[in-house]
């Protein structure tokens, strides 16, 4: 998704305009450019493609400067072009705009600027802003971004400046924004990795709020000009945090980061057997519970569904958020609606949320990103504390979505003053490390990796709680290495997908011991006998499977409700090795985001 720093200080604002971007590129972009202040003039320069293109053309330049903006662009309107990418400028070439978001009503605009004489020279929403600003601009920035804004449907995130004005403008709806706040310089970005190095102390902007910010303040109004107070907040991360720590991709250091990401999720939650989280309403009194979420999220939704329900014995639902939004769902004041978001900005995700509370319905946020907008609004919340997921791909944040649910449903069995399972409790404590142990499969899961670089199709194959898993191992695979891959609960396959079986599918069975164990070992023997070459996530290799099975993967044996955290690892291996293997940019696969704010 498009990412925004700015800045305004004394320091030499290129290279820092160009760090704060590199820091972006995990959200997913195809264009950047920079558009800084000199000499009361404004200097644009804008790239097709990666951030050090955008850098070697500026070095070339040798432009010095300390007020400038900048962008990584994700395409939606208009391809990927060097006149698309952002800062967009007005006709006069006074007025610059960097923009995240979506201008929904961009073509009535459009027809009115282009009446009253504007040129509009992209094929972007984005520029009809800085055209708008024009329009309004008679001597005063601050007054005409907010005539502007009054015009806008849709969604922003939003920095402007005029050649003779210090200062940056900022204004927020729907689309992440931050100021970090320096001495004597301010910075604002769509993430807090862009200016982490800099500052720690950083202002969330919310909604239709807009910040008027020089090097030395900054003052923030709402859209009707009246000032709101805002706290500053101090971020918890380090910088060492986000950097990729010796490993080649932040894809592998997240997935070997788990055994810790997994102790923060339970530590200080599960103690003496006793399960504390503070929910803010009754929830004895929830009779149903709906789950909505996107991606992977979605998938350790459906894994909350068994949890919950077999835990509580409370109805539950799981929808993808971008589905329940628009299908005007049942929902009424007993039922609780779980949101689960990695970013806490997925636009579907909060769009769902929003129609649940109108709808009176009690809500509660899975969530990682600490401050973000879902965070902000639910009645409830859970923290993840898996620290920053910077590879698109998510993958601790997974499991530890999964634990949260678990800690959850274990909350509710206890406030329904019903027993805990000891053993389940025990497996949870000692989860970090059976996940260390898991770990060391890689090297095994790295060498057989290599026999599948050249395939074209994938089946992942589960029953019960590890049936979303099946559904999220396809999905790893397929978002980073671009082969073909589906889940299937394995039953199903002969409906249908078994069709696809040859001695060129390889098909991932999840098959660690449960009660369907050996329908599982059925549905191996009918790809068996087409030919097709089994992958088998096992506890045990028995006799049996070494006959099925082409390949094993042995991982630790824990209780059937940890099993999917257990069992995700290789599956999340596998697909990085492969995708490592064909030479693929793991951490920015093409055409993806790491955060989904349009929907
Ligand atoms: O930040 P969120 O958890 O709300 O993001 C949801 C999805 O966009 C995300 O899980 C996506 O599917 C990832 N690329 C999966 O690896």
């Amino acid at each position: 998704m498009c990412g925004i720093i700015a800045y305004i200080g004394n320091q030499e604002v290129v290279p820092l305009l160009i760090g704060g971007l590199k820091k972006l590129e995990y959200r997913g972009y195809d264009s950047a450019g920079v558009c800084l202040v000199i000499d009361h003039g404004l200097k644009t320069v804008k790239e097709k493609g990666k951030v050090v293109k955008l850098e070697k053309s500026l070095v070339k330049q040798k432009l010095s400067s300390t007020i400038g903006i900048a962008h990584t662009r994700w395409a939606t309107h208009g391809e990927p072009n060097q006149i698309n990418s952002h800062p967009h400028l007005d006709c006069s070439s006074k007025i610059a705009i960097a923009h995240n978001g979506i201008v929904e009503n961009y073509h009535a605009l459009k027809e009115l600027l282009e009446s009253e004489g504007h040129k509009i020279v992209s094929d972007t929403d984005s520029e009809i802003i800085a055209h708008l600003v024009e329009k309004f601009y008679q001597g005063d920035l601050e007054q005409a971004v907010t005539k502007a804004l009054e015009l806008i449907v849709g969604s922003y995130g939003l920095v402007v400046m005029h050649q003779d004005e210090e200062k940056i403008i900022a204004a927020r709806k729907s689309s992440p924004l931050i100021i970090g706040v320096g001495d004597g310089e301010m910075f604002i970005a769509s993430d807090v990795p862009a200016i982490l190095k800099h500052t720690k102390q950083v202002i969330y902007l919310q909604d239709e709020e807009i910040a008027i910010i020089n090097k030395d303040e900054y003052s923030i109004k709402n859209l009707n000009g009246q000032p709101v107070n805002k706290k500053i907040e101090e971020i918890k991360w380090s910088v060492d945090q986000i950097e990729k720590g010796g490993y080649k991709h932040f894809m592998l250091k997240e997935i070997f980061e788990q055994p810790t990401s997994i102790a923060n999720v339970i530590s200080g939650r599960v103690k003496d057997n006793q399960i504390k989280i503070t929910v803010n309403f009754d929830i004895k009194k929830v009779k149903r519970i709906i789950i909505t979420a996107c991606g992977t999220s979605w998938h350790s939704a459906l894994i909350g569904k068994y949890l919950i329900e077999q835990l509580t014995e409370i109805p539950v639902e799981v929808d993808y958020a971008s589905e329940f939004r628009y299908r005007q769902p049942v929902v009424n004041k007993e039922d609780l609606l779980i949101v689960i978001s990695q970013s806490g900005e997925t636009a579907d995700t909060l769009a769902a949320l929003r129609e649940a509370k109108l709808k009176g319905a009690k809500t509660l946020g899975i969530v990682n990103v600490v401050g973000s907008t879902i965070t902000r609004e639910v009645d409830s919340g859970i923290y993840l504390h898996a620290g920053p997921e910077i590879g698109v791909a998510s993958t601790k944040a997974f499991s530890s979505q999964v634990v949260a649910l678990l800690i959850l449903a274990l909350y509710i069995r206890q406030e329904k003053k019903q027993k805990l399972d000891e053993r389940l409790l025990k497996d949870l404590d000692n989860l970090p490390q059976t996940i260390k142990e898991t770990l060391g499969l890689d090297a095994d899961i790295k060498k057989m990796a290599k026999e599948f670089k050249g395939v074209t199709n994938f089946l992942y194959l589960g029953r019960g709680i590890n049936f979303p898993v099946a559904l999220e191992g396809a999905l790893k695979l397929k978002e980073i290495s671009y082969i073909h891959a589906e889940g299937y609960p394995a039953a199903e396959i002969k409906h249908g997908p078994i069709a696809l079986i040859d001695q060129e599918m390889p098909v991932v069975f999840i098959a660690t011991k449960n009660n369907l164990s050996e329908k599982i070992i059925s549905n191996m023997q009918e790809v068996k006998a087409r030919d097709g070459k089994i992958i088998a996530v096992v506890n045990e290799v028995t006799e049996e499977i070494k006959k099925l099975a082409d390949y094993t993967i042995e991982v630790p044996e824990v209780s059937n409700k940890l099993s999917p955290i257990i069992n995700v690892i290789p599956l999340q291996l596998l697909a990085y090795h492969i995708a490592n293997d064909k030479g693929i940019d793991v951490d920015k696969p093409k055409n993806l985001a790491k955060s989904v704010t349009v929907e």
